[in-house]
C-alpha cells in the first residue's frame, strides 16, 4: 500500500475550520483506510500513543456492528480534551449509554427505547410543528438579517428534548444554557463557560426530576423511564440523570448542525432549494445528515487482537470511525460531492453504523428536521445567504456556529 501523501490527524480541530477535509479523507481511504495516527501519550486525554483512523464506509460498518470486538466502554467520544478536565470528564462519560457494552448496554437501551418508539416520537409531532412555525415567525419578526444557527437551527432540538422529557417552560432556559455550554469546549468563544459546572447543573436537575416521578408518578416519559422494569432492572435516579445529560449533547448539537448544514447546502445550491420548496422530497432529510455528517467520529477500543481490512489491531488499541469520510465514500455513493435531496438509496452512516449503538434519536431527529424545513419552505421561501458560515472548532462535532442569512 502506498504511503499517504498527507498524514493529518483527523481529530485535529483546526483542520475542520473550513469544513470536512475531503481531500485528505479521500487520500486516506485510497491509500491507508485503516491508518495509525500517532499522538504523544496523554496529549488527547488518552493514555496511549495514538489510534487507528477508519475512513471507508465498509470498515466503519464492520466496527459499528461488532461490539464483541470493539468496545464502547473506554469512552466513545474522540475529542481532544483540555488537560485539566480530562479525567473527570472521562469518568462521567462512562456512566452514559453511549459508553456501555452488553449486557449493561442491552438492558439500559431496552428501557430507554421506550421513550423513542415511533408512537412516542409521533406523539410530539403536533407540538413540535407548532414550535417549528413559531421559531420561523419569531426570526422573521426580528428583521431582514439574522443568524440562522442561533435564531432557527438551535431552537427546535432543544425544545424537542424539553418536550420529550416534559421540562416545564420556566426551566427550559436553564436546561438550554447548561446544554449549550457543555459543547464547544475546543472553541475559544466558549471558553468562558465551565462545561463541568453545566454538566453538574443539568445532572442535578434531571436527577431531581426522576426523584419526583418516582415518588409522584405522572403520565409522562420520565415516569415511564424511571418506572419501567426489564429483566428485573430499572433505571436508577442516577442512571436517568446521566441519560438526560447524554441527550443534551447527543440530541442537540447534532440536530442543530444537520439543520444548519442542510440550509447552507440548499442556499448554496439554489436549484435544490427550489426543488425542495416545490416537491418536499422525503429523501431530503437523510441527504442533509449525510452531507453535514454532524458527528464526525466515534471511537471504540479493541477487546481482543483482531484484523480490520488486513491491518492487525491489538487489544486495547483505539479505533475511530470517521463518518464524515464514510459518507463521501465513492465506493458506496454515486457522485458523493453532489448535494442531491432526491438521493435514494442513501445508506449514510450519519446516525452511526447499524450496530447496537445506532442513534436512538434518529426518528426524532428526522421529524425535527422535516418539520423545520417545511416551516421554512412555507414561511421563509426567500431566505438567502448573507455571509460565510463560521465553523465550530472541533474535531468531533462538524458544527456551524453562525450562518448569516437574509430572511426575505
Ligand atoms: C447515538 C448521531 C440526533 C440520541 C448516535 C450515534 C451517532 C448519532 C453517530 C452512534 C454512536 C456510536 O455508535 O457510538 C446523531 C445525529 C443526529 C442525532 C447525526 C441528528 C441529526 C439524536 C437525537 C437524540 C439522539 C435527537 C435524542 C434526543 C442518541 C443516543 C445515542 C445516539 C441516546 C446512543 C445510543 C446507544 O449508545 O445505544 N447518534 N444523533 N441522537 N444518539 Fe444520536
Amino acid at each position: 500500500m502506498a504511503e499517504p501523501r498527507t498524514r493529518i490527524d483527523p481529530t485535529d480541530p483546526d483542520i475542520y475550520l473550513h469544513g470536512i477535509p475531503h481531500a485528505e479523507f479521500a487520500e486516506l481511504r485510497r491509500t491507508d483506510p485503516v491508518c495509525w495516527i500517532p499522538q504523544p501519550r496523554g496529549s488527547a486525554g488518552f493514555d496511549d500513543e495514538g489510534y487507528w483512523a477508519v475512513t471507508r464506509h465498509t470498515d466503519v460498518m464492520t466496527v459499528s456492528r461488532d461490539s464483541d470486538t470493539y468496545s464502547s466502554r473506554e469512552n466513545t467520544a474522540i475529542v481532544r480534551f483540555q488537560p485539566d478536565m480530562t479525567r473527570d470528564r472521562i469518568e462521567m462519560q462512562q456512566a452514559v449509554l453511549l459508553n456501555m457494552d452488553p449486557p449493561q448496554h442491552t438492558k439500559q437501551r431496552a428501557i430507554v427505547s421506550r421513550g423513542f418508539t415511533p408512537r412516542a416520537v409521533n406523539s410530539l409531532r403536533a407540538a413540535l410543528q407548532t414550535r417549528a412555525e413559531r421559531i420561523v415567525h419569531t426570526a422573521l419578526a426580528t428583521g431582514d438579517l439574522g443568524d440562522f444557527v442561533t435564531e432557527i437551527a438551535c431552537e427546535l432540538p432543544l425544545q424537542a428534548i424539553a418536550e420529550l422529557l416534559g421540562v416545564p417552560q420556566e426551566d427550559r432556559r436553564n436546561v438550554f444554557e447548561w446544554s449549550n455550554s457543555m459543547i464547544g469546549y475546543d472553541d475559544p468563544e466558549f471558553s468562558g463557560a465551565d462545561p463541568m459546572e453545566s454538566a453538574m447543573g443539568l445532572l442535578g436537575y434531571a436527577m431531581q426530576m426522576a426523584d419526583e416521578r418516582q415518588s409522584c408518578p405522572r403520565d409522562d416519559i420520565v415516569t415511564t423511564l424511571v418506572k419501567a422494569e426489564i429483566d428485573g432492572s430499572h433505571l436508577s435516579v442516577d442512571e436517568f440523570g446521566f441519560f438526560v445529560l447524554m441527550l443534551a449533547v447527543a440530541g442537540n448539537e447534532t440536530t442543530r448542525n444537520a439543520i444548519s448544514h442542510g440550509m447552507l447546502a440548499l442556499l448554496s445550491n439554489p436549484a435544490q432549494w427550489d426543488l425542495y420548496k416545490e416537491t418536499r422530497p422525503r429523501t431530503a432529510v437523510d441527504e442533509f445528515v449525510r452531507w453535514g455528517s454532524p458527528i464526525n467520529a466515534f471511537q471504540r477500543t479493541a477487546l481482543h487482537d483482531t484484523v480490520l481490512a488486513d491491518v492487525p489491531i491489538r487489544t486495547g488499541q483505539r479505533v475511530a470511525m470517521f463518518y464524515g469520510s464514510a459518507n463521501y465514500d465513492d465506493d458506496v455513493f454515486a457522485a458523493p460531492h453532489t448535494f442531491d435531496i432526491t438521493r435514494s438509496p442513501n445508506p449514510h452512516l450519519g446516525f452511526g453504523g447499524s450496530g447496537a449503538h445506532f442513534c436512538l434519536g434518529a426518528n426524532l431527529a428526522r421529524l425535527e428536521i422535516d418539520l423545520i424545513f417545511n416551516a421554512l419552505a412555507d414561511h421563509m421561501p426567500g431566505i438567502t445567504l448573507a455571509g460565510p458560515a463560521q465553523r465550530l472548532r472541533s474535531g468531533w462535532i462538524n458544527g456551524i456556529k453562525h450562518l448569516p442569512v437574509r430572511y426575505r
